[in-house]
């Protein structure tokens, strides 16, 4: 990302309305906790603590995923995955999003079959899209806490129900728990299938982890990734590869990170992305990630674009749509930045003083 002198930082109202485009977002992690609570209750599925105020409050990454965990088996119906899906959708929609890959937990569901889950989630995502006009695509996250053989199973019926909604298989829940090679049969499968592959690692484990989710699983992006840093060797492939990490501001904070190791990726020429991977767990949303991710690293609008940038150019999908989802959002930063047109000219037809909209400075894609 080039530094643009002249530009001033963008503001955090700006970045809040600003096209943005997600890579790493978990629907199970989208489920406000009042919602969580009606849910679980009518379907009599224990939680922690029926306090929603209470609900998404943890110590540690085991904490929160026992939370999450909860939370999934309160999405007991395909009718509840729908409605969870759509109305996260639609809230991102409003703060400025245009294009999502949302990880989801078939196997977190015990009341419902794959296609049962996938139906689902799939009609809260068209009915968002016929809505709002957001677009969403579909990552099958394996949970590594559960056995490798799941995760076939489940990597065997995403291939089975094909939608073409589904792009890719994920690698979540506890890095700690399960190591990516345990799962390299499940990805091996899911790439003859055609599904590109993520994973989450380096957020809480080290280097290793990372390598092993590209050696063994074939990632082409990592989630979070932080840990990369601690490797130069590894750094410097990821550079030369290309490959990309979506990292997440407020679950960096969460773990006691500072920013320092985003701004750390991003300085040693990585491509970064941010993302707000569990919004209402972590205490953000799509608008605020960015606002607070920009305006803690002092972003200009024109950094604040290369960075939406790079997540357009490591979504998967095809180069058709990356072309267009590139175009929509430089045209939604320039009408950001356009100066308002004043002193309209009754009669005339002409505007005394519009200006002739103001680019994002230097460094923009
Ligand atoms: N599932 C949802 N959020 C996660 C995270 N931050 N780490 C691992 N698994 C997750
Ligand atoms: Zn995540």
């Amino acid at each position: 990302m080039s530094t643009a002198p002249i530009a001033a930082p963008a503001s955090a109202d700006l970045l809040r309305r600003a096209p943005k485009v997600e890579l790493h977002c978990h629907l199970e992690g989208s489920v406000p906790a009042e919602v969580a609570v009606r849910l679980a209750r009518r379907h009599g599925v224990a939680l922690p603590t029926a306090d929603a105020g209470e609900l998404y409050r943890y110590e540690d990454l085991e904490g929160f995923l026992a939370v999450y965990t909860a939370v999934s088996r309160a999405l007991a119906t395909p009718a509840d995955l729908a409605e969870v899906t759509h109305a996260c959708l639609v809230a991102s929609a409003a703060e400025g999003l245009r294009y999502r890959e949302m990880s989801f937990n078939p196997t977190n569901h015990p009341s419902m079959t794959y296609r049962q889950v996938l139906d689902g989630v799939l009609d809260g995502v068209r009915s968002a899209r016929a809505e709002t006009g957001v677009d969403c695509r579909l990552v099958v996250a394996v949970n590594r806490e559960q056995p490798p053989s799941v995760a076939l199973d489940l990597v065997r019926a995403a291939l089975e129900h094909r939608a073409e909604e589904v792009v890719a298989v994920g690698l979540d829940h506890d890095e700690l728990v399960g190591p990516p090679a345990a799962f390299a049969e499940a990805f091996a499968l899911a790439a003859r299938g055609g599904l590109h592959r993520t994973a989450h690692a380096g957020e809480r484990g080290d280097a290793a982890e990372v390598a092993a989710a590209l050696d063994a699983l074939g990632a082409q992006r990592i989630d979070h990734g932080y840990a990369v840093l601690a490797d130069p060797g590894l750094l410097a492939r990821c550079r030369t590869d290309g490959v990309h990490f979506a990292t997440c501001w407020s679950t960096q904070l969460f773990h006691g990170g500072d920013g320092s190791a985003i701004a750390g990726m991003l300085e040693a020429g990585l491509a970064v992305s941010v993302n707000p991977d569990d919004p209402p767990m972590f205490g953000t949303s799509t608008g605020e990630e960015l606002a607070r991710a920009g305006t803690a690293l002092g972003w200009t609008p024109g950094q604040a674009q290369q960075g939406v940038l790079a997540a357009v150019a490591a979504a998967f999908c095809d180069e058709g749509d990356r072309a267009a989802l590139a175009a929509e959002v430089r045209r939604g930063f320039a009408e950001l930045l356009a100066p308002p047109a004043v002193g309209w000219t009754a009669g005339s037809g002409t505007c005394a003083s519009a200006g002739s909209g103001a680019g994002p400075g230097p460094g923009t894609g």
